[in-house]
């Protein structure tokens, strides 16, 4: 049974290992570093994901024997991992008051937590989940780490438990910054989400030369005898595409964290609004904002581009689409963007314009940090029948991420990025700003940093 399952898992791994080399002696040929990232790490960028009832349809729950392969693969990987009971990884970016919080933006945090999750397996510990930081509600682009709150103001942590519990019980966690009970902390240097991120046994490894430089033996860890790995920064530390997990564990992973369900249940009050007609309206991210780079993709470009494309959509249909549904953090940009729609016949609508109607609800939105209002925009693109942003957003990534996440191939690999090549964290495009993407899902590709392969 088992030495079966190896064999299914080599087929994949040999060819990938192959593809792997090609693009790893194409990195080689550069080792340049983008200057870019610097203001990428800091974009005021939010979100990711719910996705319903994930795996919960997959055959096996309830029954005693779990078929190879499902939950994405989660539960097989769980289940060959060497686990060290007593073993802790308290994972963060050395941020708030405490230094032991995860930074935001939101997508960045998120990032940071799907990431400890995986390092934490490639460890064989318990993973103390961290306290975030969120934002100054008034000053938000420059205050964005004012305050320190639990995971679970931004992510479903039960649903988080419930869904480990079931897809890889051996991982035990722990909330909220809690090292009550463990003594001994092992410290590891600062990383930078420049350095080299971890691939299979890479953190294991890590552990294991961090534990010989104290002269203590990981065997030595035990319940009774715990011992707590204080580490940051987790940001893009794990290389999904050389692990071989793109499409399995990646994907797991991504599903079991997911928002806050009252902040999508509140965004789920925009979705039903009856002016987006049931799904058949077209999503659109547009950063505006005065934090973005221009040459991340100008707000004059992203909507010269977008107006094209909708009015394809438009021309590719029979039915009536002409709503558009647009998230932006900046009024005047939406602004014009519906002066330049508006003669072709589209309505542009926000988040206020649909819940005019319901102002208890609209108060709501608006009492929320930048943050989580981020993730009640989410729901409503990931929704759109047609939806379109940017490949230097990382909320873009991410709803490009989870709307195409049923799919067999990979959006990014099948449609964003033939023709191009990457060097180094950079990726260049034949063609610079144009939309790809498939049929329902299409980005605005601009020359710059990609970090798909340890995203989201
Ligand atoms: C892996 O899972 C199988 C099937 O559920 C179980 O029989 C086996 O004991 C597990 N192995 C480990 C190491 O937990
Ligand atoms: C910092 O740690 C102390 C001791 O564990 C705790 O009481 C306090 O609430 C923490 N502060 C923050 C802002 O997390
Ligand atoms: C927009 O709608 C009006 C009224 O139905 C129509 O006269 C006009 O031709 C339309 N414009 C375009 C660009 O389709
Ligand atoms: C993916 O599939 C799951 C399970 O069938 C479903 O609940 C979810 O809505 C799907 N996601 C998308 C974006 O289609």
């Amino acid at each position: 049974m088992l030495s079966k399952q190896r064999l299914w898992i080599y087929v994949p791994l040999v060819s990938f290992a192959l593809i792997c080399l090609l693009f790893y002696s194409e990195a080689l040929t550069d080792l340049h570093i983008p200057t870019s990232l610097n203001s990428f790490d800091i974009s005021s960028d939010a979100p990711l994901h719910s996705d319903a009832e994930l795996t919960a349809s997959l055959s096996g729950i309830g029954e005693k024997i779990i078929p190879p392969g499902s939950f994405d693969g989660l539960y097989d990987l769980c289940n060959t991992t060497q686990w060290q009971p007593g073993l802790w990884l308290h994972c963060h970016s050395f941020c708030g008051a405490n230094r032991t919080s995860i930074c935001g933006g939101l997508n960045n945090a998120r990032n940071r937590v799907q990431t400890c999750l995986r390092l934490a397996i490639d460890a064989g510990a318990g993973l103390i989940i961290p306290s975030a930081t969120t934002r100054d509600k008034l000053d938000h682009m420059i205050m964005t780490d004012d305050r320190v709150v639990c995971a679970d103001e931004f992510w479903n942590i039960e649903s988080l438990k419930r869904d480990l519990g079931e897809q890889c019980p051996q991982l035990v966690l722990r909330m909220c910054d809690d090292r009550s009970g463990i003594q001994t902390v092992v410290e590891s240097d600062l990383r930078s989400y420049l350095n080299p991120s971890y691939s299979l046994g890479g953190f294991r490894e890590h552990i294991e030369s961090l534990f010989e430089g104290r002269e203590m033996v990981l065997e030595d860890v035990s319940v009774e005898n715990p011992v707590v790995v204080n580490f940051g920064d987790a940001y893009l530390g794990w290389n999904y595409r050389t692990a071989n997990e793109f499409s399995t564990i990646r994907k797991a992973l991504f599903k079991v964290l997911k928002f806050n369900q009252e902040l999508l249940d509140l965004g789920a009050k925009i979705s039903k609004s009856e002016r987006l007609n049931n799904g058949a309206y077209i999503g659109v991210h547009l950063r505006g904002e005065v934090d973005w780079p221009a040459s991340f993709g100008s707000a004059d470009d992203q909507m010269r581009l977008y107006s094209e494309e909708i009015l394809r959509i438009q021309n590719s249909v029979s039915y009536d689409i002409s709503t558009v549904y647009v998230s932006c953090g900046d009024q005047p940009a939406i602004q014009r963007f519906r002066d330049i729609l508006a003669p072709l016949n589209f309505t542009v609508v926000d988040k206020s314009i649909l819940l005019s109607s319901s102002p208890d609800i609209l108060a709501q939105v608006n009492a929320l940090a930048f943050d989580q209002k981020a993730i009640i925009e989410y729901q409503t693109l990931v929704d759109a029948r047609y939806w379109m942003g940017l490949t230097m957003s990382s909320m873009s990534a991410l709803i490009a991420y989870a709307r195409t996440i049923n799919n067999t191939g990979d959006l990014f690999d099948e449609y964003v990025y033939p023709g191009s090549s990457k060097n180094g964290l950079n990726r260049y495009y034949k063609g610079n700003s144009v939309m790809k993407g498939d049929r329902w899902t299409k980005l605005m590709i601009v020359n710059g940093v990609d970090i798909m392969d340890t995203f989201p």
